[in-house]
């Protein structure tokens, strides 16, 4: 926390959430949100709210405070304190560099860092290609869903994206030798549905893109293919 004389926008961010819940479930909500983003607690610490972060916590205020009035004037107050620019884009990109769009990137997803890598590389990826902040978002929540899915069930794999061309946007490769899909036809059927994740499964990774396309096989692994164009 800043111990500076004028509070840090994250001060400003947990001091709004404290009129709602505890102190430390303010915390709590704080960090769970950084964490899911990708984003370093120091540059959380020093430059606040991004969108992506507001909705994380959009979604735990929703656990943790019932009332419905309160619900609405809590995050009210947290949208305010969005930078007028709000993106992901404009906050330093920590470990990553910026990219050279000619290359696809690699990320191998064997353990949870793999999948908050993969989101957060992905995140900045989508921005340099030149999509908006709502479209970084899907796009990262994509290659989330996929990389848990990797890890959940096939253990171990790769998530590959990179810029397409001529037509300008981005694809996205999650590729690994696991167990396949069993009934791939039943998952992507109208009645299935996804518990876990964010974007909700493959049906959310679907709705989410432009394209989508999913081959396996029991014994044979799995290879989703997505794009998304701008
Ligand atoms: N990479 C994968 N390898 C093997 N099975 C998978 C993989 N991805 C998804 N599945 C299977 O497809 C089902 C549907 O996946 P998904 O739509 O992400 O929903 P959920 O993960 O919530 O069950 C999973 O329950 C799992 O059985
Ligand atoms: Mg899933």
């Amino acid at each position: 926390m800043s111990r500076s004389a004028t509070p840090s926008r994250a001060d400003e961010v947990r001091a709004v959430l404290t009129n709602y819940v505890s102190g430390m479930t303010a915390q709590s909500i704080v960090r769970a949100a950084i964490h899911q983003v990708g984003v370093p607690e120091s540059t959380f610490e020093r430059v606040g709210l991004d969108i992506e972060i507001l909705n994380e916590m959009r979604r735990s205020i929703a656990l943790y405070v019932a009332d419905e009035a309160k619900k609405a004037a809590c995050f009210e107050r947290l949208t305010s304190l969005l930078p007028p620019r709000s993106s992901l884009r404009h906050l330093p990109p920590g470990r990553h560099a910026s990219h050279e769009l000619s290359k696809a990137i690699d990320v191998i997803i064997q353990d949870e860092n793999g999948i908050v890598d993969a989101r957060t590389r992905a995140r900045s990826f989508a921005a340099d290609v030149g999509f908006r902040s709502t479209d970084q978002y899907k796009l990262a929540t994509a290659v989330s869903e996929l990389a848990r899915n990797i890890f959940r069930y096939a253990e171990k794999g790769k998530i590959s994206f990179g810029a397409t061309s001529p037509r300008k946007g981005m694809f996205i490769i999650a590729k690994d030798d696991g167990p396949g899909i069993l009934d791939v036809s039943k998952v992507l059927s109208e009645t299935y549905r996804s518990t876990t994740g964010l974007g909700r499964g493959l049906q959310g990774c679907k709705k989410l893109m432009d394209e989508f396309n999913v081959e396996t096989a029991p014994g044979r692994g799995t290879t989703v293919t997505l794009r998304k164009f701008l």
